[in-house]
């Protein structure tokens, strides 16, 4: 079976990508590599190489909102009697600050490159589709755990182009029924690294997000970890977050695939988290705890566009695709530091 990956050498690409190799599927990464490194294919294949498992894989540098080149490479496979049969849609831009900086470059990037994706399929007949979606879509809740059904609203421009493409989906499934097939993955948030160490997070420039900031500060590439409030209305006064270890989240898709593959037609929305909250402080203690590391840290004012509590309602996700995360919190930073040791400067 062939899979068309884009954004496969991102963080969560990569992942996935290891996973489907392994398992013997035909692989086709697609990537602008304009938030990743070319190394990251080179360490999936010695990865694959030093185990001795034949493999099927292939890259191409493509920007999704490149039609002409999504054509081609539709056109390509079919050409070579290897048409792409499912479609792991990851590639798009995550920051939620950098898109309340320029909105229209994220609804650009997210949703055109979505749509270009979505007319390329119809046109080459490929109806099966994963796609990355984020907790972020349910904004400011005031009920958790959060349930697929409950109101959508996102407070930031990154949370808008996910709801967006989600929309889309629900038109075109409508549009066309027993023609689609359509699981959009609401991610929590993923953390951690593939156990060996070969591939991990390694975001380019000052990262973002909570994680991957506390192992650079415990490699000593940081200095302290800056805390974002510790006035929330939570138990410690911290964020609470779902974290969810990457190996689960990258198995939460080959379970997505196997549940197209048995349906003739469907539209899923399915949260994939670890179904528990944990705060920034409880996520340090771990850590330290796990690793031996100690975390300097020092408490800032909250950031903008960030709600106290988020984690998720997995149950859809466990009866749907018959999946359960599998990893603890200890395990994710056992591994995350892994990573991190081995690679103290990531992939450069
Ligand atoms: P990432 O930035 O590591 O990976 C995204 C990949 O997409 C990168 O390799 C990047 O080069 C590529 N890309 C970006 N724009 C592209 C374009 N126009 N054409 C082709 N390739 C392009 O991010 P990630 O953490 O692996 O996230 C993957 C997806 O999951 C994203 O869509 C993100 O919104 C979603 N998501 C991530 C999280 C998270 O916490 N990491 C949470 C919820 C949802
Ligand atoms: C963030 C995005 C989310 C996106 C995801 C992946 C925001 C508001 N949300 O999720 O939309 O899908 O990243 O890109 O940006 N924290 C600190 N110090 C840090 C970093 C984070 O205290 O240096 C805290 C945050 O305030 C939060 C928790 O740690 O309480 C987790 O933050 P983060 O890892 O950025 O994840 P999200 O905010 O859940």
């Amino acid at each position: 079976m062939r899979v068309l990956l884009t954004g496969g050498s991102g963080f969560i690409g990569s992942h996935i990508a290891l996973l489907l190799l392994e398992r013997g599927f035909d692989v086709l990464i697609l990537d602008s590599f304009v938030n990743s490194s070319t190394n990251v294919i080179n360490r999936i294949k010695s990865y694959l190489n030093n185990k001795d498992l034949k493999y099927k894989l292939e890259t191409i540098n493509c920007d999704i909102r490149d039609k002409k080149l999504l054509d081609k490479v539709f056109n390509d496979s079919i050409k070579e009697k290897k048409p792409i049969d499912i479609v792991i849609h990851l590639a798009g831009l995550k920051s939620v600050s950098e898109s309340l900086i320029n909105p229209l470059h994220y609804w650009d990037v997210n949703v055109i490159g979505t749509l270009n994706l979505l007319l390329t399929m119809k046109e080459y007949e490929c109806y099966s589709l994963v796609f990355s979606s984020s907790a972020t879509i349910y904004g400011l809740s005031d009920s958790v755990p959060m349930t697929e059904d409950q109101k959508i609203s996102p407070i930031n421009p990154y949370g808008k182009t996910k709801v967006a493409i989600e929309n889309m989906f629900s038109d075109l499934y409508h549009s066309s029924m027993n023609l689609w097939k359509i699981c959009s993955l609401r991610y929590f948030n993923p953390v951690g690294a593939h156990p060996s160490g070969v591939i991990g997070e390694d975001p380019i420039g000052i990262p973002n997000n909570l994680f991957p900031f506390l192992t650079q500060v415990a490699i000593g590439r940081r200095k302290h970890l800056q805390i974002f409030g510790d006035d929330w209305e939570t138990k410690d006064g911290s964020g609470i977050r779902d974290y969810i270890h990457i190996i689960d989240l990258a198995e939460g898709h080959l379970s997505s695939i196997d549940y197209l593959n048995s349906n003739d037609s469907c539209l899923e929305f399915i949260n994939l988290g670890s179904g528990i909250g944990y705060s920034v402080f409880q996520i340090i203690s771990q850590f330290e705890l796990s690793t031996g590391c100690k975390i300097p840290y020092s408490i800032q004012r909250r950031r903008d566009g960030d709600v106290p509590i988020c984690y998720a309602d997995i149950s859809k996700a466990k009866k749907l695709l018959d999946w359960s995360p599998m990893r603890s919190l200890e395990q994710i930073c056992l591994d995350g530091w892994n990573w991190q040791m081995k690679n103290p400067k990531g992939y450069s």
